[in-house]
C-alpha cells in the first residue's frame, strides 16, 4: 500500500472515532438531563409491536419440588422408596376433636429421637398381629421383624426386590390378578421395609424437608405399618405417590376392590389430623378379608377401626 494510501485510510478511521465519540457524548448527555429517557423511548416505539401478551410466552407452570426423589435417582438402597405428595388433603370438618390425639403425638416427638428410644410411646408387643394399631402413639420395636416374609414375585411388577408377609402376599396376588382381569395394570411400589430401612429413609427426608414436614408423610422408625410386611404401596401409573394417583384407573380400582382381597387404605383424603399423614391413595394393608369388609362398612379411618379391636403392648 502507497504512503498516500495509509495516511488516506488513517484519517477516514480518525474521522469515524470522532463521530462516535461526539454521539457518545451526545447519548450521554441526553441521559444525564432527561433520566427517563430509555423508558419514554420504549413507549414510543410500543405502537410498532404487538400486544405485549402475545410477545411472552406463556411461562410453564412452576411445579413445586416434588417431597420426594425416585429411588432410582437419588437413594441407592433398593429396599427405599419414594413418597411423593404434593398436594394437600382437603381437611374434613367433622372430625376435629380427634386433632389433639394426633397433635399430642407430635409434641412429644424430640427431634432427631427414633420412636425405639422414646418412653411416651407404647410398644407393641407382636408385629405379626395382623390387627396392631401402628400409629404416631406407638412403636414397633427395633428388631421386630415379621417371621413369614417371602418375596414379591416378578410377574406382580414389584420396582426392585420386595418382600411381604405370606398371607398378606397370597392376598395381593389375587387382588392383583383380579384388577388385571379387569383391564388394570399394578405396579408394586413398596412393601416391606425394616425398621432401620425405615430410618434411613426418614432421616433423608428430614433432611430435604425438615423433621415436621417429613413426618407428615413419612413415619418415623418404628411408626411404619411398612415394617408389619402387610403393606403394600400400589403404582404403575404417571401419578404414582400424588393425590392424583386416586383418579387413576388403578387408583379407583383399588380403591372400590382392595378391601375384598382383605386391603385397607391407611390414609384417606382430608384425615391428616386423625391419622397423622397426608392423603396417600396408594398405601394399603393387610387385615385380612373378614376386617377389611368390617372396615370398609364401618366408614372409619383404619387407625379408628383398629382402636375398636384388642391390642397388646409391653
Ligand atoms: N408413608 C407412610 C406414612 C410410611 O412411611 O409408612
Ligand atoms: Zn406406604
Amino acid at each position: 500500500m502507497s504512503r498516500s494510501r495509509k495516511k488516506n485510510s488513517r484519517e477516514k478511521s480518525l474521522s469515524w472515532a470522532t463521530i462516535a465519540g461526539v454521539l457518545l457524548i451526545m447519548a450521554a448527555a441526553a441521559l444525564y438531563l432527561v433520566p427517563d429517557l430509555p423508558e419514554r423511548l420504549d413507549s414510543l416505539l410500543d405502537f410498532a409491536r404487538p400486544e405485549r401478551e402475545e410477545m411472552v410466552e406463556e411461562a410453564p407452570e412452576v411445579k413445586e419440588e416434588a417431597r420426594e426423589p425416585r429411588p432410582e435417582e437419588e437413594i441407592s438402597d433398593p429396599f427405599e422408596e419414594r413418597e411423593e405428595n404434593d398436594q394437600e388433603a382437603p381437611e374434613d370438618e367433622d372430625q376435629v376433636g380427634d386433632e389433639a390425639q394426633a397433635e399430642s403425638a407430635e409434641s412429644a416427638a424430640v427431634p432427631g429421637q427414633e420412636s425405639g428410644d422414646r418412653e411416651d410411646l407404647k410398644v407393641i408387643s407382636d408385629g405379626d398381629y395382623l390387627l396392631a394399631l401402628v400409629t404416631k402413639e406407638t412403636t414397633l420395636k427395633r428388631n421386630y421383624v415379621p417371621t413369614d416374609l417371602e418375596a414379591v414375585p416378578a410377574r406382580l411388577n414389584p420396582y426392585y426386590p420386595m418382600q411381604l408377609r405370606s398371607e398378606a402376599l397370597r392376598h395381593l396376588e389375587k387382588l392383583w390378578e383380579a384388577a388385571r382381569d379387569d383391564g388394570v395394570a399394578l405396579s408394586i411400589r413398596s412393601a416391606y421395609r425394616s425398621y432401620q430401612t425405615q430410618k434411613e429413609l426418614f432421616r433423608d427426608y428430614v433432611s430435604r424437608h425438615g423433621e415436621a414436614e417429613a413426618n407428615r408423610f413419612s413415619a418415623r422408625p418404628g411408626q411404619s405399618e411398612h415394617q408389619l410386611g402387610t403393606t403394600v404401596d400400589f403404582g404403575g401409573t404417571g401419578a404414582d405417590f400424588t393425590a392424583a394417583f386416586a383418579d387413576t384407573k388403578q387408583g379407583r380400582w383399588l380403591a372400590a376392590n382392595a378391601h375384598r382381597y382383605g386391603f385397607a387404605k391407611s390414609y384417606p383424603a382430608g384425615k391428616e389430623h386423625i391419622t397423622g399423614y397426608i392423603y396417600e391413595p396408594w398405601h394399603y394393608r393387610y387385615i385380612g378379608v373378614e376386617r377389611a369388609g368390617e372396615w370398609k362398612a364401618s366408614g372409619l379411618t383404619l387407625k379408628e377401626y383398629l382402636q375398636q379391636q384388642p391390642q397388646q403392648y409391653e
